[in-house]
């Protein structure tokens, strides 16, 4: 259940009288409605709209939270919170441009903490977002913890159209110091594997045609050791997230 009881909306307005002037061939002026007029009255109409958008947008985000608790709780049941994570091989697409780029490896995740973020560069709004959201979390963790350095990492689910270049290229609007990665189709199952990132990309989709790519939509946070600590949906807000990193942090310094 959600924890708010929605309480029934009273508008309280007095009607004004309406002073209508004219006759009409003699007869008597319409005797005012007042109630009518005093709830349709433009002041009311527009809070009426407010407070309904409000409380629209209130329960469209407690929904949110809630559909991500669950999810989290199913992650954490059926697979155990440890295990998230796990060996992966993809391309480092934010090293200096050499060929082969190098490759990127769990491995070289151990000693800082990261958030990791899947996604894919032809997302219209919800990845720019939430890489947007990731930089805020990273610059503010660098004003509070100057040593801290958290990696953010993006891992592209779209293996047919995520080129090293136009993922490097898509990042350069983000936090400077992002490291992009692919990989094949195999090499990418694998690390949404790992991961539990729900992906669709079809393994022999055409780079050129119309496929659908949906993904979970979470940023993980992996400590220096490369354990999976937590896992952020887009109803988690910045300052929650920099908030909850910082108790993970001075925890795992203990
Ligand atoms: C990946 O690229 C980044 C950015 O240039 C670099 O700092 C990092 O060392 C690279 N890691 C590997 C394993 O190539
Ligand atoms: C942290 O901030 C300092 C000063 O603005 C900057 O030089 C440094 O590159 C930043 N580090 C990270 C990891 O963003």
């Amino acid at each position: 259940m959600l924890p708010f009881r929605a309480r029934p909306l009273r508008l309280i307005h007095r009607a004004k009288p309406v002073r209508t002037q004219y006759r009409r061939n003699g007869s008597l002026p319409p005797t005012p409605q007042r109630n009518v007029v005093g709830v349709f009255s433009p002041a009311s109409a527009v809070l009426f709209i407010a407070v309904g958008t409000g409380m629209f947008f209130y329960f469209k985000n407690k929904k949110q939270q809630l559909l991500e608790e669950r999810e989290k709780e199913r992650m954490s049941k059926s697979y155990g919170r440890p295990n998230l994570g796990g060996p992966f091989s993809l391309i480092n697409c934010s090293a200096a441009p050499s060929d082969p780029l190098p490759t990127f490896t769990d491995k070289d995740m151990l000693g800082k903490w990261s958030l990791v973020y899947f996604g894919f560069t032809n997302c219209p709004d919800i990845c720019p977002a939430e890489l947007d959201k990731v930089t805020a979390i990273v610059n503010d963790l660098n004003k509070t913890n100057p040593n801290l350095a958290v990696q953010p990492i993006f891992i592209s689910v779209d293996p047919a159209r995520d080129t090293p270049q136009t993922v490097r290229k898509y990042l350069s609007d983000f936090h400077p110091s992002y490291i992009g990665l692919v990989g094949d189709y195999a090499q990418t199952k694998a690390v949404c594997k790992g991961y539990r990132v729900y992906f669709s990309t079809p393994p022999d989709a055409d780079p050129n045609g119309d496929y659908l790519v949906d993904h979970s939509i979470f940023v993980y946070l992996m400590d220096p050791e490369g354990k999976f600590v937590d896992a952020f949906g887009q109803a988690t807000t910045k300052d929650e997230v920099v908030e909850k990193i910082q108790q993970y942090v001075e925890e795992w310094r203990r």
